[in-house]
Order: structure tokens, then C-alpha cells, then sequence
């Protein structure tokens, strides 16, 4: 996967590039990000790249024309194009699986108060990492970037990949590590006494468990025998 950013704030990138599981994903070589600089497109000698927005209104717009060379001069034909902006639908764990499977993405940061509307033309899908504003796009693209990285990183076990939240509905159950009791809180004993069977039965339920008390609208699907039988046990024992 290759993954062009653009970006009037490549500096930003610098720590997210060189820490853990990112830059061990990208030392393999088989994955690349990118950073292009969106001023290195801008067309007066002191590089604009925004300008005050038609019929008035705050603060300053992102110009379609530069941000457009931007875009047209670092991409492929086969290339994904995706907008930062808290206007779009907020991302999901599925978004990310889908774009993982993407050769080559290129994610444009907007900044300021946005991008000239026209940019849209131009983009293939815009994409919001949740419903409050930042100050621009760059920590949007870099949870696009961990996101799908961490998909590829082969070191990561697919099995792990299929336990965590949101993979089968439901959010991930608690886990302890040692030690057995900590403060006067103890591990729950089926953990420790090796019973698969009993084991997964309750790391099942403590699934469901933390789903209605944390994403109660997660369970508005189609459940499973099991499940509903789980969430009969749990509402009992409240
Ligand atoms: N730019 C500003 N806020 C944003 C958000 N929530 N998601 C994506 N891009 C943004």
C-alpha cells in the first residue's frame, strides 16, 4: 500500500512516522506514506494557499486550484482519493478494512475553515473521524494512516485482529495480567483455572456485558442463539 498525504503540516507526521508498529510496518518496504507538501503547488512567491471565501463569512478557504495540482501531480489513475473533513460520515472499523485492501490512497488534508467546495470533484471520498472539529486534517489522516497500517502489519496475528472491538459486533471483553489480585481486586477465577471451554463461554459474556453498558445500540442486529441467551443471564443476575 502506498499512501500519499497532503499536507500544509508535514512536521506533524514526524513523530507518528518514527515510533513502534508504524515505522516497523513501513520498514519493510512494502508500504510507504508519502508526504507531500500542498504549498510546493501554490502559484504566488509567497505561497498562498488560501484565500477569503465568497459572500463572506469567518476565517479563510483553502484554494481549489492549488490543492487540485496537488492532488493531480501525485497521483495514479488507480489511485483512492479521501478528504479529511468533519463534515463526512465518521469512520469505521469496516471503512478501514475496506480501504486497507487499497494499492495506492491518497488522503488531502483540508486546513482552515475548509477547501473551496469545487475540490470535490476531484476526491473520491470524504471522511470524518468523528463529530467535533479540529484544528485540520492532519490527526484525521494519521488515525486513517494507524488504522489501516495496523491491518497490514503482518506481526500483528489475524486471531488477535479477530478479537478486538467491533470485529464480531460487540465490544472486546476485559483482560487482567498479573498480578492475581491487585488493591483488592481480583481476577476473575475462571480465567485462571484453564478451562477453554468455560474460558471463551465467559469471555463471550463479558463481551455482551460491556456492549450494553458502553454501545447498547451495537446490539440493534440480528443476534446469535448464544447471544441472547447471555444477555437473559446477564439481565437476571442485575
Ligand atoms: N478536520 C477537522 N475536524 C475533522 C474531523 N473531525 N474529522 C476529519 N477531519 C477534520
Amino acid at each position: 500500500m502506498k499512501i500519499t498525504v497532503l499536507t500544509l503540516f508535514k512536521e506533524m507526521y514526524d513523530g507518528f512516522l518514527n515510533t513502534s508498529i508504524i515505522s516497523r510496518v513501513l520498514s519493510k518496504k512494502e508500504h510507504e506514506i508519502k508526504l507531500v507538501d500542498i504549498r510546493d503547488y501554490s502559484h504566488d512567491r509567497h505561497r498562498h494557499v488560501d484565500d477569503t471565501p465568497y459572500g463572506g463569512g469567518a476565517g479563510m478557504l483553502m484554494k481549489v486550484d492549488v490543492v487540485h495540482e496537488a492532488i493531480m501531480n501525485n497521483k495514479d489513475e488507480d489511485t483512492y482519493v479521501l478528504l479529511t473533513s468533519p463534515k463526512a460520515k465518521p469512520l469505521t472499523q469496516d471503512d478501514l478494512k475496506r480501504l486497507s485492501k487499497k494499492e495506492k490512497l491518497m488522503i488531502v488534508c483540508g486546513h482552515y475553515e475548509g477547501i473551496d467546495s469545487r475540490i470535490e470533484k476531484y476526491i473520491d471520498e470524504q471522511v470524518s473521524i468523528g463529530d467535533y472539529i479540529l484544528t485540520g486534517g492532519e490527526l484525521a489522516s494519521m488515525v486513517i494512516c494507524d488504522g489501516i497500517l495496523r491491518l497490514l502489519d503482518e506481526s500483528i496475528s489475524s486471531d488477535s485482529l479477530k478479537e478486538e472491538s467491533y470485529e464480531n459486533g460487540l465490544l472486546e471483553y476485559p483482560q487482567y495480567t498479573r498480578p492475581v489480585e491487585y488493591d483488592g481486586m481480583e481476577v476473575p477465577f475462571v480465567l485462571t483455572n484453564g478451562n477453554h471451554k468455560e474460558i471463551e463461554r465467559y469471555n463471550l459474556k463479558m463481551a455482551i456485558k460491556e456492549t450494553m453498558k458502553y454501545r447498547p445500540e451495537m446490539l440493534n442486529r440480528e443476534l446469535s442463539d448464544q447471544e441472547v441467551l447471555l444477555i437473559k443471564e446477564i439481565e437476571d443476575e442485575l
